[in-house]
């Protein structure tokens, strides 16, 4: 695997190998990568002859008093990773690179609706950070397949809204959540986690299951499953963000008759922020 740090010497390399007809598949990454990451190389190369995997740390999706500081980096345990999984390209470019004139004067990419709920409501700011990195990325890459976690679910639906919008060349996929053992979604933030808040950890999983048992048991009562759900995260030791019972496509509270939705919810457990969601067909 070749790592590349600047955005010419990588726009060399991979415009030699779509001249050679190779298709093109992108992960992007902020590094400290684990399984879940690893899942989107696969997949990336299970799709595209190349795969090029990003790692960079973008300033401009962390609020003031987030954890852009403290986030944790590991190129070098991460280039072995990737090597590993047979990724064929790195890009890991400096903040300079990637924001040349700053991050103040800077084209922005909105994606309203989707970006202000939920996450976006907790961390105003953080899609329209993510949505201007990612197509500051594809611009570079120019990808023809680019792969996102569904962990992430609001995240990947506001990049497959901007691809659509701004009629981007590149097809989205999406992958399903790697877990621990624990049924604990894998993230980079649990790093953050004690002994005993990681023994704590998987309940938010477990709660989503028991709202989904409620409701494929017949229960509808979604605002009284969510205060319920909300009460036991509290008891467990979580604080709470959000927890919604949501339709699939926009992630609005569902209503009793939806048939595609989807259990997603934030709680801070410590220093981290935990996410989660699972899917449900009724
Ligand atoms: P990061 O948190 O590093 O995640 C990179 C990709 O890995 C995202 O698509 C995320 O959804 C996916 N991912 C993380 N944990 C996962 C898990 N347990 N199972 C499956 N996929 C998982 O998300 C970002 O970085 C950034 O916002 C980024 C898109 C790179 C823009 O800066």
């Amino acid at each position: 695997m070749k790592t590349i740090h600047s955005i010419a010497e990588l726009r060399d390399a991979i415009g030699a190998e779509r001249r050679a007809g190779k298709r093109i598949g992108f992960v992007p990454t902020m590094g400290n990568l684990h399984t879940g990451h690893i899942q989107l190389i696969q997949q990336s190369n299970n799709n595209a002859d190349i795969t090029v995997a990003s790692i960079f740390v973008n300033p401009l999706q962390f609020g003031e008093n987030e954890d852009l500081d403290a986030y944790p980096r590991t190129l070098e345990a991460d280039q072995e990773k990737l090597a590993l999984a047979n990724c064929d390209y790195l890009f890991a470019p400096t903040i300079k690179e990637m924001y040349p004139n700053g991050q103040v004067i800077q084209t922005l990419i909105e994606v309203p609706g989707i970006s202000d709920i939920h996450c976006g409501a907790t961390r105003p700011g953080h899609f329209r950070g993510v949505a201007t990195v990612v197509c500051k990325l594809f611009g570079i890459v120019q990808p023809d397949v680019a792969i996102f976690g569904e962990k992430d679910f609001q995240q990947l639906l506001v990049i497959r809204r901007m691809a659509e919008d701004l009629f981007l060349p590149v097809e989205i996929q999406g992958s399903p959540i790697a877990r621990a053992q624990s049924n604990l979604a894998l993230s980079s933030r649990n790093a953050y986690l004690t002994p005993e808040e990681l023994a704590i950890a998987p309940i938010l999983n477990q709660t989503i299951r028991t709202t989904i048992a409620e409701i494929t048991a017949g229960r509808r009562d979604y605002l009284t499953l969510q205060e319920e759900a909300q009460t036991a995260l509290e008891q467990a030791g979580f604080k709470r963000d959000y927890y919604c019972i949501s339709k699939r496509d926009d992630l609005r509270q569902a209503d009793s008759d939806d048939t595609e939705i989807i259990l997603i919810a934030a709680a801070y457990l410590g220093k981290a922020r935990l996410i989660d969601n699972m899917m449900l067909d009724l």
